[in-house]
C-alpha cells in the first residue's frame, strides 16, 4: 500500500522536484504524479519546464499563471502592512508560498488527488509556509515531502534521477540556492555561507552596484488609494506594470538589496542576500503616506501590527484566524491612504522628498511658526499642570 495514489507535485523543474516524480512512484508507491509550476514571474520560460515534467514520469503536467493574484491578493496586502520581517526583509520568498499552496489545493481538488506533494527539505520555512497552508484550506489532504526524509546527498540525487531518465544538471550548476519570483530575488548557499564575507558582485541581478548607477538623481512619484500603490508618475498602472517597472527603475538606481542574518522558523540562523527593490521603495513611500494620513494613535498602534502581521507570514500562518483578524484591523487604517509619495533615487538611497493627499492631516496653522500660526499657546500651559501631574506628586515625595 502506497503512501497515496494521485498527488499533486510543486513542480519548479530543478533537481530535486524532478527526482521527486519518480521517487514518489518507486518508493512510496503513488500511482499518478500531477505536477504543478506556478508562474510567479521568476521570468523563466515555464514550457520546457512543463515538458520536463512529463519527461520525468509526470502523468500530467500543469502549469498556472499566479502573477495578477500575487501581486494583488498578496503583496498589495503586505504593502499596507508594512510588513518587513525583522526589520530588513519584505518577504518576497515568504508571499509566494502560501499562494502556490492554494493552487496545489485547487488542482488536488479537480484532479481529486489525495495528496499534495512538494520538494522542501526539513531545514528551511517553505516546508512550514506549504504544510500549515495546505492544512488550512483542506485538512483532510495528505501531505507528501520526500526530500525531507530521503537523505540523499545532492550526488546521491542526481544519480537516482538519472536511473529515470531525469539529466544531470548540463551546464556546471550555479553554487547559490536562489528562489525569484516579481517581488524579488532570495539568495543563499555557496560563499554566502560564511556570514563575514562580503557576497560576490554576481548574486545580484535586480539592482546594480553603486559604482555602476547613474550619477544623476532619478525622481519618482508613487500615487496610493487607500493604502494600495495604483499610480506611477501620474500614469494608471496595473499591478503587474507597476512592480516590473518599479523594480528596473529603482533597482537601476542600486536600491534594495539587503544581506542578513535571520532566525529561521526552524531555529536555525541563516545568511541570506535579497533584492527586492520595488517592494522596499513601496513600503517605504507607503509608511510616509500613512505618517500624513493617519491620526498619531493609530500609526503608532499599527506599528505592533505589523511586526506581528510580518512574523505570521514568514511563519507561515497566511491562512489562520489571526491573519484574517489583523486584516481586518489593517483594512480600516487604510480607509484614508490615499495620496502620492515623491521619491529621489540616487546611489542605493530612496530618500522620500515629498508627500500629498487629500486626506492630509498635516494643518499649516496649527504647524507654522509664521504670522498665520492659530494654535492657542496659552491652553498648553493647563494642558502641561495636568499632564505632568502624576510626575510632580512623585517627585515631592522625597522618599530616595
Ligand atoms: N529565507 C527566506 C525565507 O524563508 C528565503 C528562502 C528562499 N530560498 C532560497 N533558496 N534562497 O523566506
Amino acid at each position: 500500500m502506497g503512501r497515496a495514489k494521485k498527488v499533486v507535485l510543486a513542480y519548479s523543474g530543478g533537481v530535486d522536484t524532478s527526482v521527486c516524480i519518480p521517487y514518489l512512484k518507486q518508493e512510496w508507491g503513488v500511482e499518478e504524479v500531477i505536477t504543478l509550476a506556478a508562474d510567479l514571474g521568476q521570468g523563466e520560460e515555464l514550457e520546457p519546464v512543463r515538458e520536463k515534467a512529463l519527461k520525468s514520469g509526470a502523468t500530467e503536467s500543469l502549469v498556472v499563471n499566479v502573477q495578477e493574484s500575487f501581486i494583488k491578493d498578496y503583496a498589495f496586502p503586505a504593502i499596507q502592512a508594512n510588513a518587513i520581517y525583522e526589520n530588513r526583509y519584505p518577504l518576497a520568498t515568504a508571499l509566494a508560498r502560501p499562494l502556490i499552496a492554494k493552487a496545489l489545493v485547487e488542482a488536488a481538488q479537480k484532479y481529486e488527488a489525495d495528496a499534495v506533494a512538494h520538494g522542501c527539505t526539513g531545514k528551511g520555512n517553505d516546508q512550514v509556509r506549504f504544510d500549515v497552508a495546505v492544512t488550512a484550506m483542506n485538512p483532510d489532504l495528505k501531505i507528501l515531502a520526500p526530500a525531507r526524509e530521503w537523505g540523499m546527498s545532492r550526488e546521491e540525487t542526481i544519480a537516482y534521477g538519472e536511473r529515470f531518465g531525469i539529466p544531470s544538471p548540463v551546464k556546471k550548476s550555479s553554487p547559490y540556492s536562489i528562489d525569484k519570483n516579481l517581488l524579488g530575488r532570495s539568495i543563499e548557499a555557496g560563499v554566502l555561507e560564511d556570514p563575514s564575507q562580503e557576497p560576490p558582485e554576481e548574486v545580484y541581478e535586480m539592482t546594480k552596484a553603486i559604482v555602476d548607477t547613474p550619477n544623476e538623481p532619478e525622481y519618482i512619484e508613487i500615487g496610493f488609494v487607500k493604502g494600495i500603490p495604483a499610480t506611477l508618475n501620474g500614469e494608471s498602472k496595473n499591478p503587474i506594470e507597476l512592480i516590473s517597472k518599479l523594480n528596473q527603475l529603482v533597482g537601476n538606481h542600486g536600491v534594495g538589496r539587503i544581506d542578513m542574518i535571520e532566525n529561521r522558523l526552524v531555529g536555525i540562523k541563516s545568511r541570506e542576500i535579497y533584492e527586492s527593490p520595488a517592494m522596499v521603495a513601496l513600503i517605504q513611500a507607503h509608511r510616509d503616506l500613512e505618517s500624513l494620513t493617519l491620526t498619531g494613535d493609530v500609526t503608532q498602534y499599527k506599528r505592533g501590527i505589523e511586526e506581528t502581521y510580518s512574523q505570521l507570514i514568514y511563519n507561515g500562518l497566511w491562512f489562520s484566524p489571526l491573519k484574517a483578524a489583523l486584516d481586518a484591523f489593517i483594512q480600516q487604517t487604510q480607509e484614508r491612504v490615499s495620496g502620492t509619495v515623491r521619491m529621489k533615487l540616487f546611489k542605493g538611497n530612496a530618500t522620500i522628498v515629498g508627500r500629498r493627499s487629500d486626506n492630509s492631516l498635516y494643518n499649516p496653522e496649527m504647524a507654522t511658526y509664521g504670522a498665520e500660526d492659530r494654535f492657542d499657546h496659552k491652553a498648553a500651559e493647563g494642558f502641561i499642570y495636568i499632564w505632568g501631574m502624576p510626575t510632580r506628586i512623585w517627585a515631592g515625595q522625597n522618599n530616595s
